[in-house]
């Protein structure tokens, strides 16, 4: 059945409050919509966990920098929906930006350790905007659970951060990267991959594996590590953003990966103009 469409915060808060008092367990998957099987894992999984499942599709203007692709972000609500439709999302909010940042809005969400590097680094802003969407929409919504992908990696632990932090009750969970079957992380912005830069493109993924069998096979350092995806990045002509080696909760720098301590290898590249993240634990 086709998800009932809400366009505004009132008829979604009420929707919401209808669900909890009839004492259903509500799962939320937050999107930007362009919805691709990574997102569909997250909203299945939903099913599993709680009774009803609702997304949002929103392209959040206050994540991306001014020199980014808000404008040309890839977007299908048809196709959304019937998407959302095969996998029993029974409702999805999907708001103009007026209704999420009416005139007079002021309040934002900063979540200061965990934003620093990677992306927040390079993103100016970019974790401010995810962080004050999500805790929008948790409030909004009040569910039960709430899923989001791993190729994510670090706005998933920006997540969890603001959720324990501001105490909103919910759980969050975070589902494995889904892959294409040459290893291309899933991601909306694969749309705009030419089909030479998308077989370039592959060079993420070959590089965070070709670094995880160097790491079973005894090779810890950090240098060492980077270095093998760096290698893979520079053969396909793709410009670095940033290779690193972190701790996988707190995402501080680690100079090697030791045993016990959960560890995470996380890239960004320009395939063109084209800006992806890919990432894996490693050593585990
Ligand atoms: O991962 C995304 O699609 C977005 O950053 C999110 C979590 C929906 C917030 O706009």
């Amino acid at each position: 059945m086709a998800p009932l469409v809400l366009r505004t915060v009132a008829e979604t808060a009420a929707w919401a409050e209808s669900i909890r008092r009839s004492g259903r367990r509500l799962a939320l998957v937050p999107t930007m919509g362009y919805l691709h099987d990574g997102h569909l894992s997250l909203m299945r999984e939903g099913r599993n966990r709680a009774d009803v499942v609702a997304a949002s599709i929103f392209v959040n203007p206050t994540q991306f920098g001014p020199s980014e692709d808000l404008s040309r972000y890839p977007r299908d609500m048809t196709g959304d929906l019937a998407k959302c439709a095969s996998v029993g999302v029974e409702v999805v909010f999907a708001p103009e930006p007026a209704e999420v940042y009416p005139p007079g809005f002021q309040t934002y969400v900063d979540v200061e350790k965990v934003s620093q590097g990677l992306c927040g680094a390079r993103r100016p802003g970019h974790f401010r905007g995810v962080a004050t969407v999500v805790t929008k929409l948790l409030c909004l919504f009040k569910p039960h659970v709430a899923l989001f992908g791993e190729k994510d990696y670090q706005q998933l632990q920006v997540i969890r951060a603001l959720e324990r932090d501001l105490n909103l009750g919910v759980e969050i969970v975070g589902m494995p990267t889904l892959r294409e079957a040459d290893g291309l992380a899933m991601s909306s912005r694969n749309a705009y991959l030419s089909p030479e830069d998308r077989k370039r493109a592959l060079a993420l993924s070959r590089g965070l594996s070709a670094a995880r069998a160097l790491c079973e096979g005894g090779t810890r350092e950090a240098q060492a590590l980077v270095g093998v995806v760096r290698r893979e990045l520079e053969a396909a002509g793709l410009r670095e953003d940033y290779v690193e080696l972190m701790d996988a909760t707190s995402l501080t720098p680690l100079s090697a990966v030791t045993p016990g301590q959960p560890a995470r290898l996380l890239v960004a590249a320009f395939v063109g103009t084209t800006r992806l993240i890919d990432n894996q634990p490693i050593g585990a």
